[in-house]
């Protein structure tokens, strides 16, 4: 049973996924982009220059570099980092001006090792440029903006970014800009970070890693761990202790492979409660995401998994 949880806890106005390679960061970002798009939220989904998925798992064609309405209240742009140069580097960070300030200027020399994750800061900048972009009335442009952030280890530069930059230029654009960033990331009404995982060892000791990683080193909240492809129990509850109990393989030869994949399937139940009470000792809420068990993996998925997101949050709303 998922704990309960608010909307506004799950849905914030600028939400980022991360967690290990393939553990569900774009369909947790397809997930949620939909729950909120059906919440009524004029919402933008945003993947950071990656083969894009997000769309694709929506069932919709993938949408490029510019924003594409997917659906109602459903918009998604894949970032790349010239685009982002153009709309944001350019005209936001004067970024001539900072370039020449990080070659020219020894001061600031060091921060040319943070050069390779100077793209990421880039398109982080234009989802940011979107959250706050305003109408011709004044009124926010969107209300909700998702992010299908990069995989961990990748991750801690890309978090990092802004403080690093805050701290190290000292006045002007730049300064103002990560410090705005850094501000956003830092406050928990605005802004929610989602870390994925999976249960199996080794992303769940990545995840433990990573929350203590954000939260103590880096000093960023993480809003909620979402455990993915939680297998469900292949025998009834009310049958399990006898399924347990039954330990001698039996020998007809149509029974055997269904018993056999029972088994197995009773192993995963087991090491995923096991691997649930790990992360449940983290100082933040847990949502788990059911295993979808079917051939192909798309919509009609993505759509029982938002199911599974909105009971989590209706009984509290
Ligand atoms: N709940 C689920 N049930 C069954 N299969 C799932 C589930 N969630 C994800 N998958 C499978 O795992 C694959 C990888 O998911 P996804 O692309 O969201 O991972 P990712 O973390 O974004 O990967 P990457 O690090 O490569 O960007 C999906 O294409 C799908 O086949
Ligand atoms: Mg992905």
């Amino acid at each position: 049973m998922n704990q309960a949880l608010r909307s506004t806890e799950i849905l914030k106005r600028f939400t980022l996924i991360t967690g290990k390679g393939g553990v569900g960061k774009s369909t947790l970002a397809a997930v949620l982009a939909l729950v909120s798009a059906k919440r009524g939220h004029k919402t933008l989904v945003c993947e950071l220059n990656t083969h894009e998925r997000v769309s694709r798992l929506l069932g919709h064609e993938p949408a490029g570099s510019s924003i594409k309405k997917l659906e109602d209240n459903l918009w998604s742009v894949n970032i790349n980092p010239s685009e982002a140069m153009q709309e944001y580097g350019l005209m936001k960070l004067k970024f001539r001006a900072f370039y020449r300030l990080v070659f020219e200027n020894p001061l600031v020399g060091a921060l040319v090792r943070f050069i390779p994750g100077i793209n990421d800061l880039l398109m982080l900048g234009k989802a940011f440029n979107h959250e706050r972009e305003v109408d011709q009335n004044g009124q926010p442009v969107w209300d909700r903006i998702i992010i299908d952030a990069p995989a961990t280890g990748h991750s801690l530069t890309f978090f990092t970014l802004p403080k690093v930059i805050m701290n190290a230029v000292p006045s002007g654009n730049m300064h103002r800009e990560s410090h705005d960033m850094w501000s956003l990331l830092a406050d928990p009404a605005r802004c929610g970070i989602h870390l994925v995982s999976l249960p199996e060892e080794l992303p769940i000791q990545e995840t433990m890693e990573l929350f203590s990683a954000l939260t103590e080193d880096i000093q960023l909240p993480v809003s909620t761990v979402f455990l993915n492809q939680v297998p469900a129990p292949a025998i009834p509850r009310h049958l399990s202790d006898d399924f347990d109990q039954w330990v001698d393989a039996p020998s007809d030869e149509v029974i055997k492979p269904l018993w056999d994949a029972g088994k197995l399937r009773q192993q995963h139940v087991n090491d995923s409660n096991r691997f649930l009470k790990k992360l449940e000792r983290l100082d933040c809420p847990v949502i788990c995401l059911p295993m979808q068990y079917g051939i192909d993996f798309g919509r009609r998925e993505i759509d029982a998994l938002a199911q599974t997101i909105d009971e989590a949050i209706t009984t509290r709303d």
